[in-house]
């Protein structure tokens, strides 16, 4: 489990029974390498010491009195955010429902929540949580958890077992080692995106026409989401900008959804020049109606209906053709023949200004829209090409993240100076 040497752990303990299994958490982590800080809501003080937990940690508990931050030294105000900073993982464990619900609202009524509302953009939060087999069947536990989710946390059990008020169901919080198990699982890859900050879009772009119909493709978004999971996997800062898909968001993941080629635009340009590396993997529509048609269904029965189509805005272009602040650009290309997969994509990597474009033939069985694998050809020039050969999307992904690496890291080395 060497995936957990020198990384550091913060573990935010909340008012529960299963806060007891605290000590034997930290113990293990510790043996596997890890560093571990302690932050505990007042409640939590109730059902485990901040001494033991000070003791097995090694390091002072951090918690609230009357209102302070309180670390047993030192006052200081920005403690919030240097915690969030020092932190590879932000574990919430045991984690309340009241816990859960502060989170998913945003408050920062405590020194944890702050912590987790400062750093959510930035790290990884896993949240093991715990409490009665009612309150977390509860609609609102259940949305909340489904708000957090969709936030890119990653929610770790619960599982069955006795309950402490009695009978048998689901809320236990998970067993200690199966934490460190899943901890050292997040870590398996290489952080060698640590720092980066990148921008993929994915899925496709709806077009209105009327009411009820729209122009689009059949894009499922899945290999944009694999590189988007691959580059957090890496420990990369990622904003994914969706079309309407039906997956979920990968873990430790900024998402916002989009629907149409405009809004997918204006999302991108927001922040693109926060960006180092951008990746377009969405299938945008080219075209959409000129106006929209209709408030109401357009009748069936009408003889001609003409629908004009009007151009949407070039997403990947527009970075290309940035002067200042433009990051490492990656496009892709969807093609139907292998003669010309090469040829046609050169064209458009020269046309965008990519650095970049990984040519897919999606009419190859398997490959491209909705399937599982796929594989790629990336072309770096006219004649200068890699395969990647078939494999998953979330392997070709990091296969794909191994090879851009370097050249980003030359271009930007050679920008600096
Ligand atoms: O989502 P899946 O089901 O997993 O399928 C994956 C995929 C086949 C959609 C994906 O691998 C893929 O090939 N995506 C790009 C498809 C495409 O739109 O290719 P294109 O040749 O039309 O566009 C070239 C590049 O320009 C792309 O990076 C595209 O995002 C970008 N583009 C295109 C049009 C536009 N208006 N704005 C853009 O940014």
């Amino acid at each position: 489990m060497n995936n957990l040497q020198n990384k550091k752990i913060l573990i935010g303990v909340s008012g529960s029974i299963a806060a007891y299994k605290i000590p034997e958490l930290i113990r293990i982590f510790r043996k596997e390498g890890a560093e571990v800080k302690v932050v505990m809501t007042d409640l939590a003080r109730l059902f485990v010491t901040p001494l033991v937990l000070q003791a097995i940690s090694g390091y002072p508990v951090l918690e609230n009195r009357n209102g302070m931050i309180v670390d047993n030294q030192e006052d200081c105000s920005i403690r919030h955010i240097d915690l969030g900073r020092w932190a590879d993982l932000i574990l919430l464990a045991p984690a309340t429902a009241d816990l859960l619900a502060r989170m998913s609202i945003g408050m920062t009524n405590d020194l944890l929540t702050a912590i987790c509302l400062a750093a959510e953009s930035e790290k990884k939060i896993a949240i093991a949580p715990s409490m009665n087999k009612q309150m977390y069947q509860s609609k609102t536990t259940q949305k909340n958890i489904s708000i957090l989710k969709s936030r890119g946390m990653l929610i770790w059990g619960p599982c069955e077992g006795e309950q402490i008020c009695g009978g048998f169901g689901l809320g236990r919080m998970i067993e200690p080692i199966q934490i460190v198990n899943l901890t050292s699982r997040l870590f398996q890859y290489d952080q060698d995106m640590k720092g980066i900050r990148i921008m993929v879009t994915a899925g496709p772009t709806q077009e209105k026409i009327d009411v009820m119909k729209f122009l689009s493709n059949y894009s499922s978004g899945k290999m944009g989401f694999a590189i988007a999971q691959a580059s957090a996997e890496r420990g990369a800062e990622v904003t994914l900008i969706s079309g309407p898909v039906h997956l979920d968001t990968p873990p430790c993941v900024h998402r916002i959804n989009v629907i149409s080629a405009l809004e997918m635009n204006e999302e991108v340009q927001k922040i693109i020049k926060k960006q180092d590396i951008f990746v377009g993997c969405a299938a945008v529509s080219d075209y959409r109606p000129k106006q929209f048609l209709s408030e109401e269904k357009i009748d069936s029965d009408l003889k001609n209906v003409q629908l004009t189509l009007t151009k949407n805005p070039d997403i990947i272009k527009n970075i290309g053709r940035m002067n200042s602040d433009r990051p490492y650009t990656i496009g892709f290309s969807a093609e139907t023949r292998m003669e010309n997969l090469i040829s046609n994509s050169y064209i458009k990597k020269t046309n965008k200004n990519l650095d970049l474009i990984c040519a897919n033939n999606i009419a190859l069985k398997n490959h491209g829209f909705h399937t599982e694998g796929n594989s790629l050809h990336l072309v770096w020039s006219k004649d200068k090409f890699e395969f990647i050969p078939y494999d998953h999307k979330i392997k070709i992904s990091h296969q794909l993240l191994s090879k851009i690496l370097p050249r980003y890291e030359e271009k930007s080395k050679h920008q600096n100076t």
